[in-house]
């Protein structure tokens, strides 16, 4: 790339970023909107259930953290499997619209403070996305396919936090 076209690109950036730092690049984007391209085309809240059931298996103790139990078949359940990927696929979409997506995050953490989430609850949340990824795509996640996400996951957690401060 020019230099010419290195600083518009910047300034570009920086008035769709304002002081946000992307958090992915755009290589990173592309893997990640490939992969979940994949993902889209199954049924979204199954994919939601099989990430619940991991969750349970990894941290048992969040099974009585959510008023609706954690029996698949709960209705409240289900709707929370969907939510968590409906959002993810809002991620993906606005991974380059920050005002947007930092805003919705921040409501959503802000929804969220009554349940008083840790560090380690969203971690485990976003192990049990990133191995339900793994365990669809096979080949296709590759290693940088993961950091991708891992990265991507990363910023819907820091920002959910932010949003309930
Ligand atoms: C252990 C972690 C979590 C717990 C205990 C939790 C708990 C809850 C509860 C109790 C509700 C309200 C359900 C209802 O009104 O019936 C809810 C709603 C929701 N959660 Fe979570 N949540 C967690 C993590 C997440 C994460 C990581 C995401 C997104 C990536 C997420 C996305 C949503 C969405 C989209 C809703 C619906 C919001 C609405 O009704 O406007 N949750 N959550």
């Amino acid at each position: 790339m020019s230099s010419l076209l290195r600083r518009i690109s910047k300034s570009l950036a920086s008035l769709i970023w304002g002081d946000e730092e992307p958090v992915l690049d755009d290589n990173q984007i592309q893997l990640i909107r490939n992969s979940w391209e994949k993902v889209e085309k199954g049924d979204l809240q199954e994919t939601g259930l099989v990430v619940f059931k991991r969750l349970f298996e990894i941290a048992p103790y969040l099974r009585d953290r959510f008023p609706f139990g954690h029996n698949p078949e709960s209705k409240g359940l289900r709707t929370h499997a969907l939510g968590v990927m409906e959002t993810v696929g809002v991620a993906v979409k606005n991974l380059d619209n920050p005002v947007i997506l930092k805003n919705k995050l921040l409501e959503l953490g802000q929804f969220h403070k009554p349940f008083g989430l840790t560090d380690t609850d969203y971690q485990n949340v976003g192990a049990a996305i990133l191995w339900t990824l793994a365990a669809g795509l096979g080949e296709d996640f590759t290693p940088e396919t993961k950091d991708a996400w891992g990265a991507a996951y990363g910023y819907i957690q820091k920002t959910m936090e932010e949003g309930s401060q």
